[in-house]
């Protein structure tokens, strides 16, 4: 695997309009109401185990882009032994996973010890429109669960846990790994793509003289603000090695002449907001209060101010289907 293939800007430009807020919340509440009701169907000992073993799943996942299996199986019906020879891993052990993952319907067995992806299982592809495989690879990362399992830790100590493990921050850590720091924001991009063309025409951008994103990655959010309103300029602001990538996104969507990019530290280097609008889309959920509390003060004021809480804590994790109306959509998403 090599680092460049991993920055997918290959979907299409066209995002269709994204489904009323109410049939949304009809649909999560059924989801809801149906995973309660699969809950209850299973004596509660083996619902909690399963829900503890879903990490498998997801490893099985992980291993199938990870080794280029994903790629290889398509929508057609493939033998598992042709695969296994073919990018050389053993055919009985590759057979026993993808049997696994047929039986709880993540892909099409169809005899034969044949197998194709199905309808779930298609955007791990790195080709798919809606691929997922950096956000799979990301999740399914040696560093992700690494963090997790530290959780008991930070419950004692009310601090994260990277720093008291590692000699550098997570974004110096990615710098010096080219492919972990592909993986890691080709999985920004694939999340912030599904979402952005809805977002950026569902908010008055265009009412603002410039839209700056602090913490934007490789400017996949803005250049779809930039480009539903014509004439609005954007500040793009992200570590050096992160802007550098985002050329082609800008390029790609026509409103490279409409961007100042800068490399630098999104506390100290944000412009000062004039009669511009922020975003800070998944950053403060990094931060601690005294840190989030350091943004730009128009920043900092604006989401005390639309949450009635500090800036922290208007950053939890949101789902991206946020109602671009609300008001704090102009804190963080
Ligand atoms: C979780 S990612 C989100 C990226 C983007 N906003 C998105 O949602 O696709 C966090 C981003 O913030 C950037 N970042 C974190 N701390 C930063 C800092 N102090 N200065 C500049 N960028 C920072 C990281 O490089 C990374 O691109």
């Amino acid at each position: 695997m090599n680092a460049t293939m991993n920055v997918p800007i290959n979907a299409p430009l066209t995002v269709p309009a994204a489904p009323p807020a109410g049939a949304v919340a009809f649909g999560q509440k059924l989801q809801r109401a149906l995973q309660a009701l699969v809950y209850k169907m299973a004596p509660p000992q083996f619902t909690l185990m399963n829900l503890v073993a879903d990490r498998w799943r997801a490893d099985a996942l992980g291993a199938l882009v990870r080794l280029g299996v994903a790629d290889g199986l398509g929508t057609e019906a493939r033998s598992a032994d042709d695969l296994a020879r073919e990018l050389q891993l053993n055919a009985d052990a590759l057979y026993r996973v993808l049997r696994a993952l047929a039986r709880d319907g993540l892909l099409n067995e169809t005899g034969d010890r044949r197998f194709s992806l199905n309808g779930i299982t298609a955007p791990l592809r790195r080709t798919h429109p809606h691929s997922m495989a950096n956000m799979v690879l990301e999740l399914s990362s040696v560093r992700n669960p690494e963090c997790w399992s530290r959780l008991p830790e930070a419950l004692k100590t009310g601090r994260e846990v990277w720093s008291s493990h590692h000699d550098r921050d997570m974004w110096s850590w990615l710098d010096a790994r080219p492919e972990e720091h592909a993986i890691f924001h080709g999985a920004m991009t694939e999340l912030t793509r599904e979402g952005a063309g809805p977002f950026a025409r569902g908010f008055p951008f265009g009412d603002f003289d410039s839209v700056v994103d602090l913490g934007g990655g490789t400017g996949r959010l803005l250049a779809n603000v930039l480009a539903a309103h014509p004439r609005s300029r954007g500040v793009l602001i992200d570590h050096a090695s992160v802007v550098a990538q985002s050329s082609p996104v800008f390029e790609r969507y026509a409103v490279t002449d409409r961007v100042e990019v800068i490399s630098g530290n999104l506390f100290a280097d944000a412009p000062p907001p004039g009669k511009g609008v922020y975003l800070l889309k998944h950053i403060l959920h990094g931060a601690d209060d005294v840190t989030a509390s350091s943004l730009p003060p128009g920043a900092a004021r604006r989401c005390a101010m639309t949450r009635g809480s500090s800036p922290s804590t208007s950053s939890c994790p949101r789902p991206p289907l946020l109602s671009s109306r609300s008001s704090t959509s102009r804190c963080s998403w």
